[in-house]
């Protein structure tokens, strides 16, 4: 993101402490960042730290002379490369799909043409209103990019949808936003208005003309990615299954970190509560069977990276109906081996991928373990990883990850998930370059 200009509106609500966070990171990636506090989120943050934190004065009040003569709300709105609403609450939402403009942020969102990304973050029963879920689909239409919510626990002892993106995914999905959009000056402006009445085809069709990043931004540029992730659910009953602990976390990352290293990222992805990736084509499936079948649909690919924790035994009788306990002996339980995705793919001998990655989950001689796997998959890497309940790696934000070959160890130190996937991603590139360059 170096040079990249990004207007960061902060909106109302709890979750516009974790901004500040945002702007840290998203300065940590070279991209400037001047910001606009709505009333609300000067409630939770103050405009001194805002702009602290980004270097620049932040803004706050459309009728602020001194605002005016520095900056005016229209100059505002153009000088960027893109802008990021976080968080995006049910009524900055509201405001923005009715063409509100009664204060600085929803005229300054008015008044542009860049191109903008919204974090929304709110109370569950907010999010899941209609009235939410009607603004959120006008303003898809409109062209805006959406990254989030997350399920979690919330501020008022709930649970679900509607946690803002961690700061992470969202600095993420500016990237990926901004890899697609071309540095200043070219004539976005002009049509950047016309295309996004058009709705959001022609705005994406824009996108994808402009040229791409050539700050060497996009390691992955031209490959096809194909990417597990998540856990499988083998079914007992209708209603019951046999699941494991995975969030698809770390597949889920490396999908987006992959996408916003310009390659075209498919994600299989088995049941997680994660939104999909901005700019990956997601496959959701819920067994191994069927996670196979859609690996083996979205062949070819250049790049294969099965970060799935896919269940390895499935029920051999799943039963058509609920099983009843009638008595007091439990019901017995068969278990039928699930095929293997990784070592399947890896043993082709036609349309095997160049490179295969695998994971490994272990609880105790982590390396062994991986290189044994290594080999007995047939894949060319393995991100091997210790998932003992201690690490608190299974379901967690964090992962420590050793980088097994048939002869080398690299280990990593401990990175929360995003960046393992960014350090990989910038890996496989290096790998693929010199497999292009043999
Ligand atoms: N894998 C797969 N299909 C399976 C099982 C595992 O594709 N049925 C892949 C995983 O996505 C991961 C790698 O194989 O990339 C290793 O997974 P892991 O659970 O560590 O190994 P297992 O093969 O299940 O071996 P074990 O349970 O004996 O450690």
């Amino acid at each position: 993101m170096q040079g990249r200009r990004i207007l960061l509106v902060i909106g109302g609500g709890i979750a516009a402490y974790k901004s500040l966070d945002l702007i840290r990171r998203l300065r940590q990636r070279n991209a400037s960042v001047r910001c606009i506090l709505t009333a609300g989120a000067q409630h939770f943050v103050t405009p001194l730290a805002a702009g602290a934190l980004s270097g620049q004065r932040a803004h706050t009040d459309l009728f602020d002379g001194e605002d005016e003569a520095d900056i005016g709300h229209i100059k505002l709105a153009r000088d960027a490369d893109a802008i990021v609403v976080a968080p995006a609450t049910a009524n900055l939402m509201s405001k923005m799909a009715s063409g509100a403009a009664d204060d600085l942020a929803s005229t300054v969102l008015l008044a542009t043409a860049l191109p903008i990304l919204i974090a929304p973050a709110m109370n569950v029963r907010m999010w899941q209103h209609p009235a939410t879920q009607r603004n959120l689909a006008t303003l898809r239409d409109d062209g805006i990019h959406v990254v989030g919510p997350n399920d979690g626990a919330m501020a008022e002892a709930e649970f679900g949808p509607g946690r803002m993106a961690e700061p992470i995914e969202i600095a993420d999905a500016a990237a990926k936003l901004l890899s697609d959009v071309p540095h200043a000056e070219v004539p976005e402006r002009s049509v950047g208005l016309q295309a996004r009445t058009q709705g959001a085809a022609s705005f994406e069709a824009r996108l994808r003309l402009a040229p791409q990043d050539e700050e060497g931004g996009s390691p992955l540029k031209g490959l096809r990615v194909l990417v597990t992730s998540g856990p499988t659910h083998e079914p007992i009953d209708p209603v019951r299954y046999i699941a494991n602990r995975s969030s698809g976390r770390q597949g889920h990352a490396i999908a987006a970190a992959a996408a916003a290293a310009g390659a075209e990222v498919t994600l299989v992805s088995g049941p997680v509560a994660l939104p999909d990736p901005a700019g990956v084509r997601t496959v959701r499936v819920e067994t191994a069977r069927e996670m196979l079948a859609a690996v083996e649909a979205a062949l070819p690919a250049d790049i294969a990276i099965f970060a799935a924790a896919v269940a390895d035994w499935r029920t051999a009788n799943e039963a058509g109906q609920k099983l009843k306990k009638g008595g007091n002996v439990p019901p017995p339980l068969q278990l039928a081996l699930n095929p293997d995705i990784l070592a399947t793919i890896a043993h082709r001998t036609d349309g095997r991928p160049p490179l295969v990655v695998g994971f490994a989950a272990e609880t105790e001689n982590v390396v062994e373990h991986a290189r044994q796997k290594l080999a007995r998959k047939r894949c060319d890497l393995i991100v091997a990883n210790d998932v003992s309940p201690a690490t608190g790696v299974m379901g967690g934000e964090q992962n420590t990850v050793h980088l097994v070959t048939a002869d080398t160890v690299e280990t990593w130190p401990t990175m929360d998930k995003g960046e393992v996937a960014r350090k990989l991603v910038a890996r496989l590139g290096e790998l693929a370059k010199a497999q292009a360059n043999s």
